[in-house]
């Protein structure tokens, strides 16, 4: 079958690299892509927030299936509207999509069907999200509630803190995302991320990972959008990740369904394990950024048909087997990143370092100029790896790092860290 890719990242690369070794993708093209997934794809110039023009190249090329990366074009319906116009697509509806479009959508439904999540209230002014502040106390969450790129969620340590953020987002500083304001109880506990498949009523769980949001070494510096991953995450254990199905995943379906708007495609659940076991922090109705990237260098078994099955309602019996083996992946985003940063500048070494066994590098924001390759985003590289443990996969991402020029870069240097004291302990 002849697959469209929709996206430019580097969880986009690493599902090209999946569907391109499918016997089923006869061929791939993927829009918009970068200088990566030109190795594993044939690049289209699409603009992908214009759906009459994704739908009419799917037309002229004879596209039978399409996979949409990214949240954006998710949550503006682009599903509905390929669907509508009779191309197969993986991922959900609009009106699914608001499980990460809407936050408030989101606790509500928690609310309503006892899923674990934090308490909160929902807001449309700031005088009444100020005082709930103040009657609650901090530690405290304010979260815009519509998409912010990342930048709509700001975990307060003093009521100071929390009304200036109820201030920042009413004032209109995160445009549309922030016209509604959910503020939410602190909680305390590791954060994992979970993935489940679904296809409407059924879900498969995939892997978990663990993610490092923070620019810098030991968590210090802005958030972002993250900074690598690993996988498995230690914390999701078979019993947490059942725990997490049966109290989270799965009520979720039911009530989707239940509302008329059942939901398929990837289920990312961003979890804080607590003392009292999974609590949902947020919902992304997509694959996660950087942890994809490691769970494909995981996935043992062909990705199409598994996509295809979550289109066709068809998950019930189905099955996916993953390597044992744990992968972990560091991000180098070019100086400044999350800030200001500039474009442009040239990267080598990277066939070298791609030569380490085990290794494999996926490209985020690169564009392939000339005979170089060059920066073109804040997340550049995903440099990543497996072995037979956390530590073996780091050192062999580090190592692959160690080949790869690029003055104009930065990354944190340890990724996996937690997992590796965990490994050592158990040793
Ligand atoms: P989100 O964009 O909702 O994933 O939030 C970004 C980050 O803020 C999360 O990864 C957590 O580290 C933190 N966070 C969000 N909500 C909470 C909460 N209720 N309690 C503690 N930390 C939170
Ligand atoms: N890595 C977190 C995300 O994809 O949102």
């Amino acid at each position: 079958m002849n697959i469209l890719l929709l996206g430019s990242g580097g969880r986009e690369h690493a599902l090209a690299w999946k569907i391109a070794a499918s016997p089923l993708a006869d061929k791939l093209t993927c829009a918009p892509g970068n200088a990566g997934i030109a190795q594993e794809a044939e690049l289209a110039s699409l603009d992908i927030a214009d759906h009459a023009a994704v739908i009419a190249f799917c037309k002229a090329n004879a596209i039978d299936f399409v996979v949409v990366g990214p949240e954006a074009p998710l949550v503006a319906g682009i599903v509905d509207d390929l669907e509508g116009a009779g191309i197969k697509t993986f991922g959900p509806t609009k009106a699914a999509a608001r499980l990460e479009g809407s936050k408030g959508f989101t606790k509500d439904l928690c609310r309503n069907n006892n899923i674990p999540t934090a308490a909160y209230e929902r807001f449309t002014a700031a005088a009444p999200a100020k005082n709930y502040i103040r009657k609650q106390g901090a530690p405290i969450v304010v979260k815009a509630d519509g998409l912010a790129a990342g930048k709509g969620v700001v975990v307060a340590e003093t009521l100071a803190q929390a009304e200036d953020a109820v201030d920042m987002m009413f004032a209109g500083s995160l445009g549309d995302a922030g016209h509604e304001v959910v503020v939410e109880e602190f909680l305390a506990g590791e954060e994992a991320s979970f993935f489940a498949l679904c296809d409407g009523t059924h879900a498969i769980a995939l892997a978990s990972a663990q993610d490092h949001k923070r620019a810098f070494d030991n968590d210090q510096g802005p958030n972002t959008g993250g900074m690598g991953a690993y996988s498995p995450a230690p914390v999701m254990t078979a019993q947490m990740q059942q725990r997490t199905m049966d109290e989270i995943i799965l009520p979720t379906l039911r009530a989707m369904s239940a509302m008329g708007s059942p939901y398929k495609g990837v289920l990312f659940a961003g979890l804080m394990i607590g003392a009292h076991g999974p609590k949902l922090i947020e919902y992304n109705v997509r694959f996660g950024d950087p942890e994809t990237q490691v769970l494909m260098l995981r996935l043992m078994s062909d990705l199409v048909p598994a996509l295809l099955a979550s289109r066709d309602g068809m998950l019930k019996s189905f099955d996916l087997r993953w390597y044992p083996d744990p992968a972990l992946t560091v991000v180098m985003a070019a100086k400044g990143y999350p800030g200001a940063y500039d474009k442009g500048s040239v990267i080598k070494g990277l066939d070298d370092a791609a030569g380490i066994d085990g290794v494999e590098i996926f490209h985020a924001g690169t564009k392939a100029n000339g005979g170089h390759v060059t920066a073109n985003g804040g997340r550049v590289l995903n440099v990543c790896a497996i072995g037979k443990s956390v530590a073996e996969a780091q050192a062999k991402a580090y190592a692959a790092i160690a080949k790869i020029d690029w003055p104009d870069g930065f990354f944190r240097r340890d990724i996996g860290r937690l997992a590796i004291e965990r490994e050592k302990k158990s040793a």
